[in-house]
């Protein structure tokens, strides 16, 4: 199997997992890249056992409107029972780093309501450590050198995603050689850098379930403790 083939099957898992947990009615947080469109557009026929989605991205949205779901304002909602999204990396206690499509607030805001996060994504995605793969940082873009600087100070090497506005109308650093031995405290120390909106640790709100896609089949990760 291919990796697009992997991330249709976890896709298609994550679907029959919502189907099988979520309520009647209930309201389906939808995350954003291209795992998560796998996941879109596996539970677009089950659409109408939903009120409808928030979604993480204008991305994300567009694809949910296409196949005909309801989009909600996460303001008037109050429940979420799950949350579906990819990552670009995953570690056994399900801490991730988000980001690399550069939605990683919204997806924070909404995976911050949801009871259960569910993570899809292919076997290449789960990682002993995190942080080889860039951590994404979304900033104020009049903070951008400074917090460039701060990002520097922690041993990172920060760089300016080009030609790239967030959906918040912000500016993304990828930070490449950071050490992320503790991702819970290094999540919280960054967000203190003044002119960070966000960062793509999620660590203190990890998930709650990943389906990996293996060649074998898709399997079912807990985190460990
Ligand atoms: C977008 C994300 C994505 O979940 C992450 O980049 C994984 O994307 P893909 O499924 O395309 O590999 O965090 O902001």
């Amino acid at each position: 199997m291919n990796q697009d083939e992997l991330k249709r099957a976890v896709g298609q898992a994550a679907a029959d997992y919502v189907v099988a947990h979520a309520p009647q009615g209930a309201v389906l947080g939808v995350g954003t890249g291209s795992t998560a469109n796998c996941f879109i557009d596996a539970i677009a026929p089950f659409k109408e056992r939903f009120r409808g989605a928030v979604s993480s991205s204008e991305a994300s949205t567009d694809r949910l409107r296409s196949h005909g779901f309801a989009i909600l304002d996460l303001n008037d909602v109050s429940e979420i029972p799950v949350y579906v999204d990819g990552a670009d990396e995953v570690n056994d206690r399900l801490h991730m780093v988000k980001g690399g499509g550069g939605a990683l607030t919204r997806e924070k805001i909404v995976a911050a309501v949801a009871d259960t996060f569910v993570c899809i994504a292919d076997a290449s995605k789960l990682v002993p450590t995190l942080g080889a793969f860039p951590l994404p940082v979304e900033v104020i873009p009049m903070a951008c050198a400074h917090v460039a600087r701060e990002l520097a100070k922690l041993g990172g090497d920060p760089h300016l995603r080009k030609g790239f506005i967030t959906d918040n109308g912000n500016l993304i650093l990828d930070v490449r050689g950071l050490s992320i031995d503790d991702p819970v405290a290094l999540e919280a120390h960054i967000n203190q850098i003044v002119g960070v909106v966000c960062n793509g640790l999620f660590a203190a709100r990890g998930a709650d379930l990943l389906l990996l896609g293996t060649p074998d089949g898709v399997r079912q990760l807990h985190p460990k403790s």
